[in-house]
């Protein structure tokens, strides 16, 4: 291989056929002198000269014109193989390795003539970011079949987004950081749409996983419930604004009539609905008031039984090595999802600010079909200095905030095809555009592109590796649905 041109921060190479370099592959580049280039490969195209299409056009005319065998003496044809077959790879400068030290901004041109360029291993990279830590996770292997590890300590505090399009995989990504971080001891909140997280507490051959004791499985309306008290009147207002609508006189109300049961500690959920049933107010404002009482109910997400009801604090006590909280919400309706969500994050936050639980992982699967406007901001701001780190899992990358993209420290990337979802997440700032683009439309099933802290800033393509966990979740088919039941 040899450099032909620099362009920007790209470096163009020549490389013949034989030289196999894959896209997202690291080069180096070495002149020889103290100094060296990491280069990644993004994209191949032929060598388009003129001349080249030229001699190729001429070669084709004469070899459908010419029934004699072209003999061939000094191999001529070999090495004009060669030129057409070569290849311009497209290579953007990650940094530079000056004295065995790694930097990522570089201002320096190595020797188009000396220079020696050969393929790195993930290994090799790692050696030259020195990177380690003390809480590993193997989320794959890269394409020369190496685990690519990173670090849970790199997912502490951050903001990491995993997308792709439908079934490449991301919800089976989750599970593996979910699990690795549950593993190292970590609370993990899960908002479970599909009720797949279930799947964490089991292997594949049924047996107990070994989080089994500390997958926490609570279904919304069923084992997800909690007293009013407990629950309080600034969540419970939030979720009466936010997930149910309620209008600010209606609001005014409501908050006198539950400051009144809470003064004279009666405050249930029971004498909530009496109180709001009788008490003397406008009709029109009762009526509001009920509607709203009424979805609660049905919602079943209130109870006054202490003992059908649950504290994060006494799940979080009773797991003192780390636990994985899976809120599922497969079977509600989006208003109760609304609801869930919104009492759980209030609830989090207020634990968080008085120190009553460790930070949280939050993995929030296609969140914005729960989550309100005003929580993007929140999450990247407010919620994130108290200790809610959260990851979003998405197939519609256009659904997540602008200010997200702005701010996340670490994407996980599979295949989009899609132009308008590429455009979309090519405007993520942790990576180049043209990187983005013409990797992310060529990765197979399964194949993700890490972009962030996680790799040290390097972005690296992935296989995601194989889990041992039972995997549910998966789409229900018609036809194999109709081969079990009889119709
Ligand atoms: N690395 C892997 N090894 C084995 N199976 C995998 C791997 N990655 C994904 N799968 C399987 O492929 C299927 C689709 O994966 P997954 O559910 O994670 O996709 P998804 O991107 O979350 O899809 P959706 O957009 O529908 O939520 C699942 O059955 C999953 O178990
Ligand atoms: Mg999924």
């Amino acid at each position: 291989m040899r450099i032909i041109v620099k362009e920007n921060n790209d470096l163009i190479l020549l490389a013949l056929n034989d030289e196999r370099v894959d896209k997202g592959d690291y080069l180096i580049v070495d002149d020889k002198s103290n100094k060296k280039l990491l280069i990644q490969m993004y994209d191949e195209l032929y060598l388009n000269s003129e001349s080249v299409i030229d001699d190729m056009i001429k070669d084709e005319v004469i070899r459908f014109s010419s029934v004699e065998n072209n003999i061939d003496p000094l191999n001529v044809n070999d090495i004009s193989r060669m030129i057409r077959d070569a290849r311009l790879l497209k290579c953007k400068i990650r940094g530079g390795i000056i004295n065995g030290m790694f930097y990522p901004s570089v201002t320096y041109l190595p020797s188009r003539v000396d220079s020696v360029i050969r393929k790195v291993s993930v290994n090799e990279l790692n050696d030259i970011l020195k990177r380690n830590g003390m809480l590993p996770i193997v989320i794959g292997s890269t394409k020369d079949d190496k685990h690519l590890t990173i670090y849970a300590e790199d997912l502490d505090g951050r903001l990491n987004v995993i997308t792709g399009k439908k079934e490449s995989g991301k919800s089976h990504l989750a599970k593996i950081l979910v699990k690795s971080l549950v593993e190292h001891g970590a609370y993990v909140i899960v908002f479970d749409l599909n009720n797949e997280y279930t799947g964490l507490g089991w292997d594949r051959d049924g047996k107990a996983s070994n989080i089994n004791d500390k997958v926490i499985v609570l279904e919304a309306g069923k084992d997800l419930r909690f007293t009013i008290n407990y629950i309080g009147k600034a969540a419970v207002s939030s979720m009466l604004i936010y997930a149910l609508d309620m209008p600010a006189a209606s609001m005014r109300e409501f908050s006198r009539i539950w400051d009144t049961l809470e003064n004279s500690s009666s405050l249930t959920f029971a004498m909530l609905n009496r109180a709001i049933g009788t008490w003397n107010i406008n009709e029109l404002i009762r009526d509001a008031m009920l509607s709203r009482l009424h979805t609660i109910t049905s919602s079943r997400l209130f109870t006054d039984d202490e003992e059908k009801s649950i504290k994060f604090e006494d799940i979080i006590r009773s797991h003192n090595d780390g636990a994985a909280i899976i809120i599922g919400m497969g079977r509600v309706s989006p208003v109760v999802r609304r609801m869930t969500v919104e009492i759980i994050l209030s609830k989090i936050v207020e634990l968080l600010e008085c120190n009553k639980i460790p930070p949280i992982f939050l993995f929030a699967e296609e969140a914005h079909l729960y989550l309100r406007d005003t929580y993007w901001e929140d999450i990247i701001t407010r919620m994130r200095h108290f200790g809610i780190f959260t990851t979003f899992i998405t197939n519609q990358p256009d659904a997540i905030d602008d200010c997200i993209y702005r701010q996340v420290d670490n994407i996980f990337l599979f295949n989009f095809t899609s132009d308008a979802d590429l455009e979309r997440i090519s405007k993520i700032s942790l990576v180049d555009t043209d990187t983005v683009r013409s990797i992310v439309k060529t990765l197979a099933q399964r194949e993700c592109f890490v972009i962030g802290k996680v790799v040290n800033d390097l972005p690296i393509v992935i296989k995601s590796a194989a889990s041992q966990t039972l995997t549910f979740g998966e789409t229900k088919k018609f036809f194999k649905m109709k081969a079990k039941i009889r119709l």
